[in-house]
């Protein structure tokens, strides 16, 4: 998980550039922002309420899709579509191998297993190409990762659920508004699951999620679930959870919501701007885009094979960096009972070692920017002239 908060003014030594600024956001829409907190809380709509409904109707409106479940948060938003789903002890899901641990936590809450699959050295996206050969008679669904922004290979996944009567949600907590060919991811699978943690692209000011599907009687279903087993006050059809969108919340996404396809595009000029100031790099890999794709950028993840160092480096000039994740899930002790070795995911076990995520957020200055880039060029610089050195050792006369 990304570091979501800024230090308190008077904290030493502050990151010249840290890795997200929400201060720095809610600077640019305080006016709206306040007003809207003061409107919730001079009507006392604190749980549900006008401000939810109309943040549903809106999200659902802003991803192209028909019903907009909102929840507590997106864990909560993956349990919530599997168990409506009707998955059964022993079913199996199949899903990445690099992800949030949120994403194969919530498979075993709601009573499946979990089934990883290896990514794609390129997009950091579930491998379509292995997927099928994880199915199994026990197999009912695949969970993709939009990972970082970026959408995963939804043809041949979409292509290979329809051939074996599988269902696919979508993780998107990490892609809002990323599209492919056109459309926006969530409007594909059965449903698509969204996070609004303070640090994502569309973040609230707290926990908070959302569901969006085009299948009406699943987002009954799933309503239902997350309100106590009933969409009306004292009418329980089923045994639910509490899982609810708070006034608050709403109405804070509603005002950034508007906002966000403007974020976007700036993420994607800092991305653009990052990748072709550092394509000079020796050793550094800046992210691909997929043919077809629109990258949203939640998180800027470059690839180095001195990563460790490069990340010290970085920090003594006062840029924060990240590993969203430094242990793939497989082999993770929470995954133990599955024993898998490196060799079961060799891409995403590689890439546990080489990523970094560098600051990108859509306030972030071009002084900040020029730093970053400084800084990483600086890294390659250093590691040149080591390299020299060491040659030159290596021939100076005894
Ligand atoms: C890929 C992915 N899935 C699911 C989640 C869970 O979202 P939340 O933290 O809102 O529960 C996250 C959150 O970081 C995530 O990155």
């Amino acid at each position: 998980m990304l570091m979501a908060t800024r230090p308190p003014a008077s904290a030493p030594a502050t990151s010249a550039v840290p890795l997200v600024d929400l201060h720095a956001q809610y600077l640019t829409i305080r006016a709206e922002v306040d007003a809207a907190i003061a409107e919730v809380i001079q009507t006392s709509s604190f749980i549900r309420g006008p401000r939810v409904e109309e943040f549903e109707r809106a999200f659902a409106g802003a991803i192209g899709v028909e019903h907009c479940i909102s929840c507590g948060n997106g864990t909560d938003a993956l349990y919530i579509v599997m168990h409506a789903l009707g998955l059964r002890p022993g079913d199996e899901v199949i899903t990445t191998a690099h992800s949030w641990i949120a994403t194969s936590e919530t498979i075993t809450q709601a009573g499946g297993a979990v089934v990883f699959c290896d990514t794609d050295a390129d997009t950091f996206t579930i491998d379509a190409e292995r997927i099928e050969a994880l199915i199994t008679p026990r197999t009912v669904g695949i969970i993709p990762v939009h990972l970082y922004g970026q959408p995963a290979d939804l043809d041949k996944i979409l292509a290979i659920a329809d051939r074996h009567g599988l269902w696919v949600i979508e993780d998107c907590a990490q892609a809002h508004l990323a599209t492919y060919k056109g459309r926006m991811v969530g409007s594909f699978g059965v449903a698509g699951t969204f996070s609004f943690y303070p640090g994502k692209n569309l973040g609230a000011m707290g926990d908070a999620g959302a569901i969006v599907t085009n299948d009406t009687a699943l987002a009954r279903r799933m309503a239902m679930f997350a309100r106590h087993g009933g969409v009306t006050k004292g009418d329980h059809q089923i045994e639910g959870i509490n899982s609810r969108l708070d006034g608050l919340q709403a109405a804070v996404l509603t005002v950034k919501l508007k906002h966000l396809p403007v974020w976007t595009k700036a993420r994607q000029a800092i991305a653009a701007q990052y990748s072709e100031l550092l394509s000079t790099c020796e050793d550094l890999i800046t992210p691909n885009i997929r043919p077809g794709s629109s990258h949203v950028f939640h998180h800027y993840v470059v690839c180095h094979e001195k990563r460790d160092a490069l990340a010290a480096h970085l920090m003594q000039r006062g840029v924060q960096t990240a590993i969203n994740y430094p242990v793939a899930l497989p082999f993770l002790p929470a995954y133990a009972r599955l024993a898998h070795s490196p060799h079961d995911f060799p891409v995403a076990h590689r890439h546990q070692s080489q990523i970094l995520s560098l600051p990108i957020f859509p306030e972030i200055t071009q002084a900040q920017i020029k730093h970053v880039v400084d800084a990483v060029q600086s890294f390659g610089r250093r590691r040149q002239r080591k390299a020299w050195e060491g040659d030159a050792r290596a021939v100076r006369p005894r």
